[in-house]
């Protein structure tokens, strides 16, 4: 029996230097048991047999590389030899990650996947708070993660925060960030982290001005925020309007960013795995705009020029809105653009690749980005360019020419205009078709700029 020891619960170096040796050594994953130090060892446990130094070599799929460094991150005790495991029949069985059904691969890819939602979860819900004001101010937050992730998820607080000096402190393990590096030191009770202060106070003040209660569903907020985080998050006492926060107050700084930003959603955007549709798009094509936009525009799914771009609507059927939005007096710097899928969809025709609409369970998938937008943007006006965009903002299907071209309630007080979407002009052969549908849409987004003129005279 080989026992080997890792050094800590996220030691994937240590996992892959001993994996490596005992696979070489064709030790048998039974042979194997694996510990973290610091656990206690078994009783009568025999003394550990010393890994022999590795002879040759083995290749392993760098997929299988990355899933296991997430994978290792799980909770779950059996981590290490599950890995193990699988790590010692790649070597005869290259092609076995390809296997979805396979019990150990389908295990490995359910739990890099939990913390994948972990990380991001910790992305949303730290909230910190401010101590030691008077002489320096630091910031620290408390968050119980469900699985080793806090290294992980350290560099985006870091990057996010990095003029500000704050500490995550968690059961497992702290991060601490000095405006330089990231320091990693053991965990502590939650009774050491700060309670009451005025950060408190101004995250409540700033989430008063940008919280709509009205649009608060408590199923999906739940859905989205586990209720278990509610009880760290000042935001969640809220019941009456309070004062916005003051200006050039580093405390209100810290609370602004924190907030369900757009910037922030883009981070966690990022790294969407929802759907399969990021396996073979470049990157995550997020929304742009103002964050103030009175116009949110929402189209299908990027396209090739834009996958490659990572921004909206800047290829062909860019510019078809651009001349269109100019047409019709709205100027595009000043309205928010996204759409309702954030992957490219495609299928490679030679150097070609051909655009592919996104189905059902893809756009339900994305919808909650679309959703989170709207909540952050909170646009006066929602336009639904095309079928997609038009079932992601209805959260169902509508016909477009059933609803084009008038202003519709949506349940969460905002209003949506449905319309085509530019690559329908794009596509028509017969030119005076495209002259008359390209009026059309015109004329769509002069109801649009329209609609905002009167909820303007009549505020
Ligand atoms: N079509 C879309 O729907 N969105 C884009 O960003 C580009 C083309």
């Amino acid at each position: 029996m080989h026992h080997i020891t890792l050094d800590s619960e996220t030691d994937f170096d240590g996992w892959r230097k001993a994996a490596r040796a005992l696979a070489l050594g064709d030790v048998k994953p039974s042979d194997v048991s694996w510990r973290v130090t610091g656990d206690a060892p078994e009783l009568f446990e025999p003394a550990a047999a010393p890994l022999e130094p590795p002879h040759g070599t083995f290749n392993v799929p760098a997929k299988f590389v990355e899933l296991a460094e997430v994978a290792i991150l799980h909770r779950n005790p059996e981590r290490f030899a599950l890995l193990y495991r699988l790590l010692y029949r790649l070597r005869i069985h290259h092609d076995v990650l390809e296997l979805a059904t396979d019990p150990d691969v389908a295990e490995v890819a359910a739990m890099a996947k939990a913390v994948r939602r972990d990380e991001h979860k910790m992305h949303a819900f730290v909230r910190f708070r401010e101590i030691g004001r008077e002489h320096k101010s630091h910031f620290v937050a408390w968050f119980e993660p469900e699985h080793h992730i806090v290294e992980l998820a350290a560099p985006f607080f870091a990057r996010r925060f990095a003029d500000m000096p704050w500490s995550i402190l968690t059961p497992d393990v702290c991060a601490h960030w000095d405006g330089h590096a990231v320091s990693i030191t053991p965990g502590v009770a939650k009774s050491e982290a700060p309670t009451a202060d005025r950060l408190e106070e101004t995250w409540r003040s700033y989430y008063a001005s940008i919280f709509n209660p009205a649009r608060l569903k408590v199923q999906a907020t739940s859905k989205e925020m586990p209720r278990k985080y509610w009880r760290n998050l000042p935001e969640a006492s809220l019941i009456n309007p309070l004062k916005p926060p003051k200006a050039n107050d580093t405390a209100s700084e810290m609370a602004r960013k924190q907030a369900d930003d757009i910037e922030m959603l883009r981070e966690e955007a990022a790294d969407c795995r929802a759907c399969h549709l990021y396996k073979d798009a470049t990157q995550t094509v997020f929304g742009e705009g103002r964050q103030t936009a009175r116009i949110m525009l929402v189209g299908e799914q990027p396209g090739d020029k834009e996958d490659i771009a990572g921004k909206p609507f800047v290829g062909p059927a860019g510019q078809m809105l651009d001349r269109a939005l100019e047409e019709a007096g709205i100027d595009r710097r000043t309205v928010y653009v996204t759409n309702a899928v954030k992957h490219f969809k495609f299928v490679p025709r030679g150097k070609i690749r051909l655009h592919q609409k996104p189905n059902t369970p893809e756009i339900k998938a994305c919808r909650q980005w679309y959703e989170r937008e709207l909540a952050a943007i909170k646009p006066e006006l929602v336009v639904a360019m095309g079928a997609t965009a038009a079932q992601s903002v209805f959260g169902k299907i509508t016909p477009i020419n059933k609803n084009r071209g008038r202003p519709i309630d949506l349940d969460d007080g905002t209003r949506a205009l449905v319309t085509v979407h530019p690559s329908y002009l794009l596509r028509l052969p017969d030119a005076e078709a495209k002259a008359r549908e390209y009026r059309r849409f015109v004329q769509d987004l002069k109801i649009a700029a329209d609609v905002l003129r009167k909820s303007a005279h009549a505020a």
